[in-house]
């Protein structure tokens, strides 16, 4: 049976070593909760990196056994490799670039060499222990060379890839030296997963930009593959936390802590000791607000938690310093014997600690500068049985684009946090429950458990996609199957499209005249006087009969509208009006001129907006524009909008390849039938074609065809073969 290999750089647990002994802690984290239900299932598995660099291969068989009774399988890392693979390249390169703190990046070789041979190890790990059809499901920004990294060692296999923290824009992202790597070795999964709608378009942007793949309704065509990208925001164990909210334990702790901290209102702040959390400038708000409301003061307490984190590299230590200094000044100058302003704890609690300060809390603030989720302020809301507690958020954090009931804060802003502060603490009883149970109905629902079923459908999904897709890709024994057929007949009829078929895709299309190669192919396809040879093409028909003139061939020109058989006259397949141009080109002049770089080509019954030059991203933006003005327009005109490739054309909807094509099977009644193009004017061509035809398609997207072939080459290649026979 196939098996789930989910794969992080932690292991969600904590391994301690204190003399001999060995402990072994699960970790209480989100993810370990969540998947917790699948890879403690039968053979699954979950791969990872015990946290600690172990020397001796005695302390290293312990661990590997000990975590194979709980379905997990270390990978050790070196001293060296935790310095300069998980401190240095995941956390001072990839970790500042990605929460757009630029200044902090550190981009050494040495880091980026450890980063590649980490993530190759955690590969021959996997290697060892997947089968056919098993899922692997990746986590996070230290294994993004992975997915591609296993997609070459079990090419078959279904990977999913989600990333943890944001994915910067372009801008930021562009400036990592190493980029394109890191795109491509994301781009090995099948399913790729994101917090938010904005961390996935950044990707999206960053793919057509520096990888040139676009992609529709993000699915990516890599190279023939689908690789899909969605946005799924994770979830908490709503039920867990609640539950543990209530229990009669949690209760105890919170009626202790209460007499310990006193009656005064209480701010909760909770965060891994990081700088994209803001937490310097959290607590200058605090500052502030005690100075602009002397009102609060002796009446309202932080509680602030820092779980030490990263803690051997110099940001974290330099902002640990930082913090240390905030609160002793803030406490220094607010405090008094009976009230202490920051109730400041560098060390992590247990869930049960946690669950009582989340009850204790009259507001929770949680206001980073940048945050792929957040689970805190979630965890926060799950807590509140009563129904009441303010959260301020940030609007920087992925959790904010689900939870705009919060009081959402620009954590740049101090002022906007002072107030907000304020409003929170002073919030009326009834606006509190309000806000909480629409947050609350919302996390809920939106669970971890929702999270992951999801994630597994997307996966699914898209594996089912690529089966779909195609359309068998062609091999020796299809060509074979061909060769034969075409051997043995008296009557061939060939269509064949020009640009991206028989000829590669030029920038500028004008390049794109037959070469020698093919002109050789020309003419001795067109010699056999078994073959009937038609070019179908979208290309206007003066160029076609230029470039084609001294062939023996059939040319369908302007995806349609043109005939021409050998030897005789151009001729259109019905009376066709073109008074609809004047209209559309008006509207399609307006266009020109708000984008620099695109043009208009006026073919004699459709127009085309060209904007192969134009800016990308900007091209694709204002084809949307376009073409839902057309669709518009277009209703009363009898006439299609096509979008093809950094193209939109204009033309009547009684014109199409296949109506053209058509005209030729009726008339060229033939044994051996064969269609190859390679973009979606194609399609009507190959559906036209009777099932006996050999239909190709030119790429690997889904197609009506019945056979795929990867470029331009092997049609030459495969044409090449039919004259040999
Ligand atoms: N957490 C914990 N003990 C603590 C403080 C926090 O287990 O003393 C957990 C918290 O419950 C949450 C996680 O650490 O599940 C922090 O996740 P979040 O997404 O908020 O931030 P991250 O650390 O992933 O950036
Ligand atoms: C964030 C990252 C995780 C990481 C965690 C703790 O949540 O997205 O991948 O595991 O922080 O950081 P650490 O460096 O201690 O693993």
């Amino acid at each position: 049976m196939p098996k789930t290999i989910i794969v992080s750089n932690r292991l969600p647990l904590r391994l301690q070593t204190e003399g001999s002994k060995m402990t072994l802690t699960p970790s209480e984290g989100g993810l370990a909760t969540g998947l917790g239900s699948i890879y403690k299932k039968g053979d699954n598995l979950w791969v990872g990196w015990p946290g600690i660099a172990l020397k001796k291969d005695a302390e290293k068989q312990e661990v590997i056994k000990r975590l194979k009774a709980d379905n997990m399988r270390p990978v050790f890392l070196t001293e060296s490799e935790i310095e300069n693979y998980y401190e240095g390249f995941s956390n001072e390169t990839l970790w500042p670039n990605f929460h757009y703190f630029n200044q902090y990046a550190i981009y050494k070789k040495r880091y980026w060499e450890a980063y590649q041979k980490v993530n190759q190890k955690f590969a021959r790990e996997i290697k060892e222990v997947a089968k056919p059809g098993d899922t692997i499901w990746i986590h996070d920004y230290q294994l993004l060379l992975l997915p591609e990294m296993i997609r070459e060692m079990i090419p078959d296999s279904n990977i999913g890839f989600f990333l943890h923290i944001p994915f910067p824009s372009y801008e930021s992202f562009r400036i990592l030296p190493w980029r394109r790597e890191l795109l491509m070795g994301m781009l090995g999964a099948d399913f790729i997963g994101f917090h938010t709608y904005d961390d996935m378009r950044h990707f999206l942007s960053s793919v057509n930009r520096l990888a040139g793949f676009g992609n529709a309704q993000g699915q990516v065509n890599v190279k023939g593959r689908k690789v899909l990208a969605d946005a799924i925001p994770m979830g908490i164990d709503y039920d867990k936390y609640a539950g543990i909210a209530a229990a009669p334990e949690t209760l105890d702790r919170e009626k202790r802590y209460r007499a310990s901290i006193g009656n005064q209102q209480l701010i909760l702040s909770i965060d891994r000791l990081d700088y994209s959390k803001g937490i310097p400038q959290r607590l200058k708000a605090f500052e502030l607000f005690l100075e602009q409301y002397p009102e609060f003061n002796g009446k309202v307490s932080i509680l602030m938690i820092i779980v030490p984190s990263r803690d051997q590299v110099d940001r974290y230590k330099a902002l640990k310093e930082e913090i240390d200094l905030l609160v002793g000044r803030i406490n220094g100058q607010f405090g008094r014997l009976n009230w202490t302003p920051i109730h400041y704890f560098y060390r992590s609690f247990p869930l049960n600690a946690l669950s009582a300060f989340y009850r204790m809390a009259d507001v929770a603030i949680v206001t980073p500068f940048r945050d792929g989720m957040n689970l805190v302020c979630k965890e926060y809301i799950a807590s509140r049985l009563d129904r009441k507690g303010v959260l301020i958020l940030s609007e920087m954090a992925g959790a904010s684009k689900e939870l705009s009931d919060a009081i959402l804060i620009n954590p740049n802003n101090l002022n906007q946090m002072v107030d907000a502060i304020h409003e929170a603490l002073t919030m009326p009883e009834e606006k509190q429950i309000k806000h909480m149970e629409v947050m609350q109905s919302s996390i809920k629902r939106y669970n971890i458990h929702h999270w992951m079923d999801l994630f597994m459908k997307r996966l699914a999904y898209i594996k089912k996609e690529q089966q779909n897709l195609v359309t068998k890709i062609i091999d020796e024994v299809a060509i074979k199957k061909i060769i034969t057929s075409y051997k043995s007949a008296q009557k061939r009829l060939i269509f064949l499209d020009y640009d991206g078929t028989i000829t590669p895709f030029f920038f500028d299309p004008k390049e794109a005249m037959p070469d020698d190669e093919l002109k050789a192919i020309m003419k001795s396809l067109t010699a056999n006087k078994k073959n009937r040879v038609v070019i179908i093409s979208g290309r206007d028909k003066d160029t076609l009969s230029e470039w084609f003139a001294d062939y023996p061939l059939d040319i369908i020109a302007e995806h349609g509208v043109w005939l021409k058989e050998m030897g005789g006259e151009w001729h259109t397949i019905t009376t066709l009006s073109d008074k609809w141009k004047r209209d559309i080109k008006e509207v399609l002049e307006d266009y020109v001129s708000r984008t620099p770089g695109s043009f208009i080509e006026k073919k004699d019954y459709s127009l085309v907006w060209h904007y192969r030059k134009v800016e990308t991203g900007l091209g694709e933006l204002r084809t949307r524009e376009l073409t839902s003005h057309l669709h518009y327009l277009s209703v009363n005109k009898n006439l299609q909008v096509m979008e093809g490739d950094k193209v939109v054309e204009i033309k009547s909807s009684q014109i199409n390849k296949g109506i053209a094509a058509k005209a030729w099977l009726t008339k060229f009644e033939s044994e051996f039938i064969m269609s190859i193009g390679d973009d979606w004017t194609d399609e009507d061509a190959f559906l036209a074609m009777p099932k006996k035809a050999f239909t190709i398609k030119v790429g690997g997207t889904r197609s009506a065809a019945k056979y795929s072939i990867a470029s331009p080459i092997e049609v030459r290649g495969l044409l090449k073969k039919l004259m040999r026979t």
